[in-house]
């Protein structure tokens, strides 16, 4: 672990992960919480309950501007927890130089990586897709467009990158705590 001093004094940062859509960051952080005894805290979910309503409700209802502003105020609530926790963030979260700073300063950030072909794969299933609004055009094609656009907002904030593409989700959570020293 490289990182020092979180929000709320603590000497041990927040596991972070941050990715594209279907990279398994709610999937493999709730299982890292769990090996941590841990919290666990999702930024969508954040926004979902501050909201009242589904992320692609909040979309459709106030618009994509309004999401990213809830999301802000998500990503602070999570790096202010005073207990370190796991955060799993919402794939466009590093978009904001704020939460990139914020994120970077209080946690170890992990950047969980698979190819756009096997991300269409993960989000093409069952409600999933339905969930992601940004996805409503076709995932491969939006996926490759995203991750070209993110690339370096990613790399900005990650201090350990972890592919995820051909692995299993107990190989990926090793892999994680592995590079967070756990
Ligand atoms: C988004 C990713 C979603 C959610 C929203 C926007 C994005 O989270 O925050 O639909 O911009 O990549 P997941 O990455 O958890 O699917």
């Amino acid at each position: 672990m490289t990182r020092s001093i979180d929000d709320a004094g603590s000497d041990t940062p927040h596991l972070v992960l941050v990715g594209l859509m279907g990279a398994g960051k709610t999937t493999v952080g709730y299982q890292c919480a769990k090996r941590l005894s841990r919290p666990f805290v999702d930024t969508d979910d954040l926004v979902q309950t501050a909201a009242g309503m589904t992320v692609a409700e909040l979309f459709a209802l106030s618009g994509e501007g309004r999401f990213r502003a809830m999301e802000r105020e998500a990503v602070g609530d999570a790096c202010a927890s005073p207990v370190p926790a796991v955060i799993a963030c919402g794939g466009g979260a590093v978009l904001h130089a704020d939460n990139r700073r914020q994120l970077k300063r209080s946690g170890f950030v992990v950047w969980l990586q698979a190819p756009p072909e096997v991300l269409a794969v993960r989000v093409g299933r069952g409600a999933d897709r339905a969930e992601r609004p940004l996805l409503a055009g076709g995932p491969v094609t939006t996926l490759e467009r995203l991750a070209a656009a993110r690339a370096s907002a990613y790399e900005a904030v990650a201090d350990a990158v972890v592919d995820t593409g051909d692995r299993s989700v107990p190989e990926v959570v090793d892999a994680v705590l592995e590079e967070y020293g756990s």
